[in-house]
């Protein structure tokens, strides 16, 4: 399909060239098209028989520090391969065109950098970073620390991955300035995510709740679909580009 195929209600097209305040949310959908799999997608070869929320766990790190880095070294190379597509370069594209954009994304892959979007909001951390598991601290490991996991330089304690487990509390500042960018925004940009996992799920029902349009990107129906004043039904790859070239091509 190409960009100038995707039909973008001219209401919608208006709200958005008007739009002072734009803010975005991302999930695993938008980098699908970049080859890194979802979460529960992930799991392939060796790696079938875990389920991926009894390893994404303080839990499970505890247990085995071991596999659960081995897990994700092997996630990292994925990204490492990955490179962003045309949804997340649209979503670039859009801040460099909006007075004020803040682009709040669940995905761990920093793939919205690697597009150039500056004012990004990580909720759930980068897989490319390592804190110690002591500390919190974000370190970087010794290059001769071959340890699976390798050691704090510090303090010696195991690192582990900067992103937030299952039963962890999201990063107090990232959480903030997210629900200040929904409650302050005109036009609300939903893309690529079930909508399932809280508390990014509530962003933009607050952004509702003040008052802005809300644009759903997502080839399937989610709990949001209801509150979405526009469904642009179809992937971010293709939907993203056609509303932003539509809007300012
Ligand atoms: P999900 O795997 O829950 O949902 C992915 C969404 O993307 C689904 O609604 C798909 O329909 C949609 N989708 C698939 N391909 C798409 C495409 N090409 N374009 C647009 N949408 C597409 O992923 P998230 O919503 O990101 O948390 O999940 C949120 C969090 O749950 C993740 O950050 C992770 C997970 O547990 C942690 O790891 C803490």
């Amino acid at each position: 399909m190409s960009i100038r195929d995707v039909r973008v209600p001219e209401s919608l097209i208006t709200a958005l060239q008007n739009a002072q305040s734009v803010a975005g949310l991302t999930g695993s959908g938008v980098s699908a098209e970049s080859g890194v799999p979802t979460f529960r997608e992930a799991q392939t070869g060796l790696w079938t028989r875990f389920d991926p929320e009894q390893l994404a766990t303080p839990e499970a790190f505890a247990r085995d520090p071991h596999l659960v880095w081995e897990w994700y070294a092997w996630r990292r190379k994925h990204i490492d391969k990955a490179a962003p597509n045309r949804g997340h370069e649209a979503l670039a594209e859009l801040e460099r065109r909006v007075p004020s954009f803040a682009l709040v994304t669940q995905n761990v892959d920093g793939l919205h950098w690697h597009a150039g979007s500056r004012n990004v909001i990580e909720l759930h951390g980068n897989i490319g970073r390592s804190k110690c598991s002591r500390e919190g601290v974000i370190v970087e490991p010794r290059q001769d620390d071959t340890g699976v996991p390798p050691l704090c330089p510090h303090c010696g304690a195991f690192l582990r991955p900067d992103v937030v487990w299952f039963g962890e509390a999201l990063p107090v500042d990232a959480l903030a300035e997210a629900f200040e960018a929904a409650r302050g925004c005109d036009l609300f940009l939903s893309a690529g995510t079930s909508g399932l996992v809280q508390p990014a799920a509530s962003l933009p029902i607050e952004a509702l709740r003040s008052g802005a349009v809300i644009v759903e990107v997502n080839p399937d129906e989610t709990p949001l679909t209801r509150y979405a004043s526009y469904v642009l039904r179809g992937r971010a790859g293709e939907m993203l580009p056609g509303l932003v070239n539509a809007a300012y091509g």
